[in-house]
């Protein structure tokens, strides 16, 4: 499958009732080879409007984040684990979450991200489903050859200002990570380089 193959599926998907009421559908956006995939909750008001994803307040904030770490929204992938809007804004549904997953998960084998940023803890929940947000947020950890980097959920700093501090502070770590990816796939490279002397 293609990104294209998925956008065109989730436009079309009804496996669960948000298309219903949904005005467009969120697949989510950001180049083809991204290293870093960012995965939010689901589209809200300003999404469902555009059909893209973190456009309203949250994605300012975002954006501003991103910025404060070098960063364009161009440059990284922006998803989220549901495509269409909850009405009302309410939290997915078990049912939807599940029924959205296939596009998730498709969209992360192509992309192959090298670090996978869960966004607040419905995204958390969806990669680590035990965890809490309060201890898993700031803490990278490996599963399956991705490195999983959880925080809070930038909208979370619009409505307890006390998460605001915490979310840019975590999100000031991602750079170190980064690094510290890069000299982990420069080590995994070296063997081969030897081997061409
Ligand atoms: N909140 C999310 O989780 N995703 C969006 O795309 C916008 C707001």
């Amino acid at each position: 499958m293609t990104l294209d193959e998925i956008y065109k599926g989730v436009a079309a998907c009804n496996k669960c009732d948000l298309y219903k009421t949904a005005t467009r559908v969120v697949p989510g956006e950001g180049p083809e080879n991204p290293t870093i995939l960012f995965i939010g909750e689901a589209p809200g008001w300003h999404e469902d409007q555009q059909g893209r994803p973190f456009v309203g307040p949250a994605g300012q904030f975002l954006e501003q984040l991103l910025a404060s770490v070098g960063l364009k929204r161009s440059q990284v992938y922006i998803a989220n684990v549901v495509k269409h809007r909850p009405p009302g804004n309410r939290d997915p549904l078990p049912n939807e979450v599940k029924a959205c997953r296939p596009w998730l998960d498709t969209q992360m084998e192509l992309l192959r991200p090298k670090l996978v940023v869960t966004l607040g803890r419905h995204s958390l929940a969806a990669f680590f489903p035990r965890e809490t947000i309060s201890k898993a947020r700031g803490v990278p950890r490996e599963q399956g050859g991705v490195l999983y980097y959880p925080m809070y959920h930038p909208a979370a700093a619009l409505h307890q200002g006390g998460l605001r501090k915490v979310i840019e502070q975590d999100m000031l770590k991602i750079p170190e990570l980064l690094k510290r990816l890069e000299s982990k796939s420069a080590q995994e490279a070296s063997p081969k380089q030897l081997s061409l002397l």
